[in-house]
């Protein structure tokens, strides 16, 4: 067997990212779990056999210094986000930047950080958690559905630039996922979101994990640009 290769999961001691963390570990990556929170991405970073570290992804120059020291990047999950629910016209300026600088800012520095390290090693995975908002809107959610599908279109453009390099770039679009961050809404507002999906229930990290485990295998070296909802058939409707 070759050198272990390195995933690094950013928000990845919580919610999705943890299940997508000890996933990638199980699969034999060595995983960098990595959060704002410096203990909470420790624990979970000592609990599978991997490294962490903390830095906020709406700080520019923060996210590419944590992110090139690190040394060697195979594979990246841009997981890391954050919401906040108000109708479009009663949201704060504030809190329209801090939406685009954590959901789409953060996915932009991570990618420029880590790609070089890739781009290097002729192979490289960079995974992008979107979100079903992006593709049909969410009420209350519209920045964060802006954010959601800008991370669509980048993706595409890093699998166009990068293919030379034995690099695909792919995007995972949750549901409604039983996360802190899900718990955020009110219980109808989960309700509502559930009855969109056909199988009529929360999907779970795990579920999350196991599409970003397959985008990261060698399996997948021919899937680029594209974009793998995992949200119990949302998107269909009805
Ligand atoms: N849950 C859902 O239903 C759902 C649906 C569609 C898409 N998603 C997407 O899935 C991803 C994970 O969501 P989740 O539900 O697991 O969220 P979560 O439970 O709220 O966890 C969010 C993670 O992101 C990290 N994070 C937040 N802001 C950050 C920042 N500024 N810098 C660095 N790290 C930051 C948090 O770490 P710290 O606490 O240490 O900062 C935490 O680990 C997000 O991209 C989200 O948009 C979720």
């Amino acid at each position: 067997m070759g050198e272990q290769r390195v995933a690094l999961v950013t928000g990845g001691a919580v919610g999705i990212g943890a299940g997508i963390s000890e996933r990638l570990a199980a699969d034999g990556f060595e995983v960098i779990v990595t959060g704002r929170r410096a203990g909470v991405a420790a624990e979970m970073a000592e609990r599978i056999g991997g490294r962490s570290l903390a830095f906020d992804v709406s700080d520019h120059a923060a996210t590419v210094a944590a992110i090139q020291g690190a040394g060697r990047i195979d594979v990246l999950v841009n997981n890391a986000g954050w919401d906040h629910f108000d109708w479009f016209t009663d949201l704060p300026y504030e809190t329209m930047r801090k939406l685009v600088a954590i959901n789409l800012e953060g996915v932009l520095s991570c990618t420029q950080a880590a790609l070089p390290s890739m781009q290097e090693h002729r192979w490289g995975r960079v995974i992008t958690i979107g979100s079903e908002a992006g593709r049909i809107g969410s009420k209350g959610n519209a920045v964060y559905a802006a954010c959601k599908a800008a991370a669509v279109g980048f993706s595409m453009s890093i699998a166009r630039e990068n293919a030379r390099f034995g690099i695909t770039a792919n995007v995972v679009a949750p549901g409604p996922i039983e996360t802190p961050l899900l718990r955020e809404m009110t219980p109808h507002a989960i309700e509502v979101v559930t009855n969109q999906t056909q199988m009529k229930r929360l999907g779970t990290p795990e579920e999350c994990a196991a599409a970003v485990s397959y985008l990261a295998s060698e399996a997948a070296g021919y899937v680029t640009g594209e974009v793998l909802a995992v949200s119990g058939g949302m998107h269909l409707g009805g």
